[in-house]
């Protein structure tokens, strides 16, 4: 027997499909429930300084509880017009509209460089297609939360399963979400002092290894979690910071501490 969740999905792709078939690049309008909503953004740790944007923003409603709830400011991006409209007489209503905007539009093409959360509920299909935008264009330490679908090839920072109390349209019993911490670009060869690094990436996943004063280092924990970066092995401990072209950040050795700067080879 299928469960809710797949016979929605399979509900879900027929409707992309035939969406697709004139054209658009589109998944469904079904909305998250309320309770999965304020669950999405207090998992991302939405603040009153983010900047959240929800891609294929419905009727608004992610955003809308993001500046009512959480403080913060947000921009919905979606394609269908009536949606947009229909989402700023929301926002209006919910007396948010100072903080809160909407735009008819494309995700695949909208401008995501401002944003500090991304809320996604869509089809894996544009899902798939989102993922490099995403990589390119937000910055290292940005939340993703992604409802019921995950990033393919990604590993998540973490996930929830959540039961839902309220009966709700579209939707099973559970919800998954799945929330993904933006990691620095930390991928190639790395040279600081007699240290020399290749680091291998997959999103937040590294593995390292490289050799100091001539001599290999096995490296056995390595970690990236946004712009943090650490790595230890037999005798030294490595916690810095990574930025554009360079890792700054303090070794630990042989009972002393001295910075480490490594820049890009
Ligand atoms: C599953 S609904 C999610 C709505 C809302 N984010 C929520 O969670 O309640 C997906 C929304 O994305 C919109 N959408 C689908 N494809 C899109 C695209 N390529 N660009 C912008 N919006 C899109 C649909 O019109 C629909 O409103």
């Amino acid at each position: 027997m299928q469960s809710p969740l797949t016979a929605i999905l399979l509900c879900c792709v027929t409707v992309a499909a035939a969406q697709a078939q004139d054209g658009g690049e589109r998944a469904p309008f079904v909305t998250t429930p309320d309770e999965v909503v304020e669950r999405m953004l207090a998992f991302s740790g939405t603040r009153e300084d983010d900047f959240v944007m929800d891609l294929g923003s419905g009727d608004g409603r992610i955003v809308i509880a993001a500046a009512q709830k959480f403080g913060a400011r947000g921009l919905g991006v979606e394609i269908d017009a009536r949606l947009v409209a229909l989402s700023r007489e929301n926002a209006r209503r919910a007396g948010v509209a100072g903080r809160v905007a909407f735009e008819e539009g494309d995700v695949l093409t909208a401008d995501l460089r401002r944003a500090t959360v991304v809320t996604i509920y869509l089809l894996p299909f544009l899902i798939d297609k989102l993922q490099p935008k995403l990589l390119q264009e937000l910055r290292p330490g940005a939340r993703i939360v992604t409802h019921a679908f995950a990033m393919t090839g990604w590993k998540p920072d973490r996930t929830e399963t959540m039961r839902i109390a309220k009966r709700h349209p579209g939707q099973g019993d559970e919800s998954r979400i799945f929330l993904w911490l933006v990691p620095a670009q930390v991928r190639g060869s790395w040279q600081g002092r007699d240290w020399r690094l290749r680091i291998a990436q997959n999103f937040q996943e590294i593995e390292i290894e490289g050799e100091a004063g001539g001599r290999p280092l096995a490296i056995k924990q390595a970690k990236l979690e946004g712009t943090a970066l650490s790595f230890s092995g037999e005798g030294f401990e490595f916690r810095g910071r990574a930025g554009t072209g360079r890792i700054v950040g303090e070794l630990k050795s042989g009972g002393t501490a001295a910075p480490l700067v490594l820049t890009r080879r």
